[in-house]
């Protein structure tokens, strides 16, 4: 499929376009361009919440639909079974190694300069890769575990266990040392907020490439997006199908609002695909999660239909700002709030 079209298409976004496609026009993928030169693929498999045997099919089945760029995380607990069909694909001559654009991140207990090349190090074994394509800081926090396990510690009374000292200077450095080390192409953050972004720009030898964080319909990130624009540092969704929808809540799950559901409709799509190809027109990368075969298959098949500019600003008009914000921490990671990074401001 070529992908002329879309390389041509007019900015949709309120916040003009800045990147520039890359010209792979034979690709099934539209990839943006990073400060570096470096290429992104615009969809790719999110692995959140995926154990190793669904995480192991997803992959497997993702690589065969043509998906080339995998998000994963130290967190997460899934880089070895990921690893496992990166591994297989890579030797058996399936997949080039240079094809595949791959994400891990660091966790918060490794958020101390000394921590953060044994944690990559750590990750690339897993992952069976001599590097990462992007290494992210997977949040602003820094914790205290008591050993490199401890991916989520927490206290008796249930409290994470804060490091009061994080330190996003001297981190920053020696995520630089990864890029120089060969065992990043590129580095980033993840939850960040504007000024953290902003500070890490005055004093960055290397800058972030790429900025991950929960975006979708109704939480649009303009104020975020703004600030990522303005320093050429790309952004990549999470949760872009809204999820996680909790049962009860007072408004309806994204994929049910009745502009996404009419849309889908009128252009013979899924809801999801709507979705996903309103944040791809605004130039934000989506790594939508899925283990099942045909809602992942879908996920990916969004290059070939374009949204009007009518059909974007029904979009845009769905964000709620804060009150659309579906990932909290606060509720999983109790105490976090305290802490002197905390990125967001509570109550939300
Ligand atoms: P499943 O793995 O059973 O497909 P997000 O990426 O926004 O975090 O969303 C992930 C959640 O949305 C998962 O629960 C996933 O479930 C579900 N999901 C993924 N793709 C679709 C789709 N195309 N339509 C509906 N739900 C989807």
């Amino acid at each position: 499929m070529r992908l002329a079209s879309l390389s041509n298409a007019p900015a949709q976004s309120v916040i003009p376009s800045l990147w520039h496609r890359a010209e792979g026009t034979m690709e099934r993928v539209a990839k943006l361009k990073l400060f570096n030169g470096r290429e992104m693929p615009m969809v790719g498999l999110g692995t959140w919440q995926a154990k190793d045997d669904e995480v192991r099919q997803a992959v497997q089945l993702a690589l065969e639909c043509g998906y080339r760029h995998f998000d994963t995380a130290t967190l997460y607990q899934n880089e070895e079974a990921i690893g496992d069909v990166f591994g297989k694909w890579i030797s058996e001559g399936k997949v080039a190694r240079e094809d595949l654009f791959i994400t891990t991140k660091l966790p918060t207990i490794g958020n101390r300069a000394e921590n953060v090349t044994k944690f990559l190090t750590t990750s690339l074994k897993k992952l069976q890769l001599s590097y990462v394509d992007l290494y992210l800081i997977h949040f602003p926090v820094g914790c205290i575990g008591k050993d490199e396990n401890d991916l989520q510690p927490r206290d008796s009374e249930g409290k994470v266990v804060l490091d009061m000292d994080t330190d996003h200077e001297s981190l920053w450095k020696a995520m630089e040392e990864q890029v120089d080390a060969g065992r990043a192409k590129s580095i980033g953050i993840s939850n960040f907020n504007s000024a953290q972004i902003e500070r890490i720009m005055k004093f960055c030898r290397i800058q972030p490439a790429n900025h991950q964080v929960e975006i979708h319909a109704f939480h649009q990130q303009k104020e975020l997006r703004a600030v990522c624009h303005k320093h050429n540092i790309t952004m990549c969704a999470y949760g872009p199908l809204g999820a996680p929808y909790k049962e009860g809540a007072k408004q309806k799950p994204v994929l049910k609002h009745p502009v996404v559901t009419s849309l889908a409709a009128r252009l013979g799509k899924t809801p999801a695909q709507i979705l996903l190809r309103h944040l791809i027109q605004l130039d934000i990368v989506v790594i939508p999660k899925s283990s099942n075969p045909e809602r992942l298959k879908q996920n990916f098949e969004v290059f070939d239909f374009k949204l009007s500019d009518a059909d974007m600003r029904e979009l845009d008009n769905l964000d709620q700002g804060k009150d659309g914000k579906l990932f909290i921490f606060s509720d999983s990671m109790i105490g976090v709030e305290n802490h002197p990074e905390f990125p967001f401001k509570i109550p939300f």
